[in-house]
């Protein structure tokens, strides 16, 4: 099994890092794990040049994101992690998302209902991605409510599956241990990382 992890968080020990070493624990020891750091990687936002629908199939920016991006095709499962900043996912991560905007064919607003809502399996057709690969997006946010930022989880998921993701998976870290160590439910979401790691595992 082949997983790709990103982290949009610069603390190494900081939590999404804790919740992903629980994840990646979980996995079979065989597993092949990459991991990059965002904060460490030149990565451009989006230009919205267009280029992935008429030139080419891929981004045409050239950074460190370009071989994440080729890597991501030869994958099982990709992991995104993010901590919560201002009710959203990091810069950093944004970034990143916003670029695999080049793995929707060109004519996949075709995908869209008339009505303007979108058919799942039909959007699933104007996808570049293989079947198969599966995605674990993970947010740590200093609240310890499940309420309060859960429109991330309720987001984001739902373009990566458009993006031809076959199976998303969320986990999320709820109350930094640090600034709020009497809310904090980070145990819970190692748990289920764990859990998720190995229920993964083939
Ligand atoms: C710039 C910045 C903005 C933040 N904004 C929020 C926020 O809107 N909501 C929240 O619950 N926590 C917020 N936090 C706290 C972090 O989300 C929290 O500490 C998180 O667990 C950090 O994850 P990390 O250790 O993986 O970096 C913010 C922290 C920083 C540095």
């Amino acid at each position: 099994m082949k997983v790709t992890v990103v982290n949009g968080s610069a603390r190494i020990k900081g939590n999404s890092h804790a919740i992903v070493n629980a994840l990646c624990e979980g996995f079979a020891e065989d597993a092949e794990i990459k991991s990059y750091e965002l904060s460490k990687m030149t990565n451009s936002g989006c230009l919205g040049c267009m280029s992935c629908k008429g030139k080419t199939e891929r981004c045409i920016i050239q950074d460190d994101l370009t071989p994440v991006y080729e890597e991501i095709h030869e994958s099982d499962v990709l992991v995104l992690a993010s901590p919560v900043y201002f009710g959203d996912v990091s810069g950093q991560a944004k970034i990143f998302i916003d670029r695999l905007y080049h793995l929707f064919a060109p004519d996949f607003h075709d995908g869209f209902d008339p009505e303007g809502g979108v058919i799942e399996e039909k959007m699933r057709s104007y996808s570049r991605l293989k079947r198969g690969v599966k995605f674990v997006f993970v947010t740590s946010q200093g609240a310890a409510m499940e309420d309060m930022y859960a429109d991330i989880q309720g987001r984001y998921p739902l373009f990566f599956k458009y993006l031809g993701f076959d199976e998303v998976y969320s986990i999320r870290g709820l109350g930094d241990p640090i600034a709020f160590p009497e809310a904090n439910r980070m145990e819970d979401a190692l748990e289920q990382a764990r859990e998720l790691g190995k229920r993964l595992s083939f």
